[in-house]
């Protein structure tokens, strides 16, 4: 990818907000400045702009990210908020809490944003990142600022130094008022399971909900996503890089389709993207992987993706489909 001139604002000048709402409408990445840490935000809706945050991060993998929103209406739109989670978005938020919950139905969440799970991990920022998104009218995907594998940002200028000339915007509030990325947590029917401890604390969850609140490991099961190599499978066995189609597979092409010798043998063919682009075809990776989930679709073979940039991550989701029943 080729380097962007990153242009760096005050988050108190007056057109902050205006900037930031127009970049992100045309699919542009916002370095923003939120309670905890620094957010390299994307519209999570978009899922080519999603594709970008992981490009722009270097992250070998689609781990699944937190979807900021501007108000309890908004995130009623993108998951099913019960009586645990508005109590505790009501007591919370906005601030320093991701609720991790079921998605809601007609959900406009892209699912590269929530790594194709059926939960998305919710929070209402405070600070101009709120005004952003009520503004944008669209929920924001954002890790931290930072590069993959590199602590989190916390100042402008640390995601400058780590994402200047990938991203487009970076607005300055100076340094993060927490310091600390949120605490993560996952309603149970009886419980509350903690994914992340952060500034909110057990007691306080428990306070809030009357409910008893578990490690992660706490009998709680596998909770990490990606954890699991098979826990992506889809229902046929999976084949990658495949040079010849066998007769009744299913196909998932990159580039001309026509080029993988028996091709036109394939059951049928989803196309990640036909001019080989790596941003499309991880946009489009969830939902291949969803289409040909299922139990009538036995062999599903996969042409081979490069694996430089974007394509380290969709090879680590495919390998993950492909992966030996657990
Ligand atoms: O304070 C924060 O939370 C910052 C600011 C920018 O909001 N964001 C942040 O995002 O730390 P990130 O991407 O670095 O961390 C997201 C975490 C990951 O560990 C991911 O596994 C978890 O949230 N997560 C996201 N969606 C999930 C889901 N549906 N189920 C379980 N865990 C989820
Ligand atoms: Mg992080």
């Amino acid at each position: 990818a080729g380097s962007i001139g990153t242009i760096c604002l005050s988050a108190g000048g007056d057109d902050a907000v205006e900037r930031a709402v127009a970049c992100l409408r045309a699919g542009g990445l916002v370095g923003l400045p939120t309670e905890t840490v620094y957010g390299l935000a994307a519209d999570a809706t978009n899922g080519e702009a999603v594709a970008r945050i992981f490009e722009a991060k270097g992250r070998p993998r689609f781990n699944p990210l937190i979807c900021h929103v501007s108000d309890l209406d908004m995130a009623a739109r993108l998951a099913v908020m019960d009586d645990i989670a508005r109590g505790l978005a009501a007591r919370f938020w906005p601030g320093p809490l991701t609720i991790v919950l079921p998605q809601a139905e007609a959900t406009p969440v892209h699912p590269l944003t929530t790594g194709g799970l059926a939960t998305v991990a919710l929070r209402q920022p405070k600070g101009i990142a709120g005004d952003i998104i009520a503004r944008l009218g669209r929920p924001l995907a954002a890790p931290s600022a930072n590069p993959s594998g590199r602590v989190s940002a916390t100042s402008a200028g640390q995601v400058m130094r780590g994402l200047g000339g990938r991203i487009e915007l970076i607005l300055d509030a100076g340094p993060s008022e927490l310091g600390l990325e949120s605490t993560i947590v996952k309603p149970k029917r009886d419980r509350l399971v903690l994914l992340r401890a952060g500034l909110v604390g057990r007691d306080a969850l428990r306070d809030a909900t009357g409910l008893a609140v578990v490690g992660p490991d706490a009998g709680s099961g596998i909770e990490a996503p990606g954890q699991l190599r098979s826990h992506y499978a889809p229902h046929g066995a999976v084949r990658l890089d495949v040079e010849h189609v066998e007769l009744g597979e299913y196909l998932i092409a990159f580039g001309d389709a026509s080029s993988i010798a028996g091709a036109a043998q394939a059951a049928a063919i989803v196309n990640l993207s036909p001019s080989g682009d790596l941003r499309e075809a991880a946009a489009n990776l969830f939902a291949a992987l969803a289409r040909f989930d299922r139990p009538e679709i036995g062999r599903i073979a996969v042409a081979p993706i490069p694996r430089e940039g974007l394509g380290e991550a969709i090879n680590d989701r495919l390998c993950r489909a492909a992966a030996p029943r657990a």
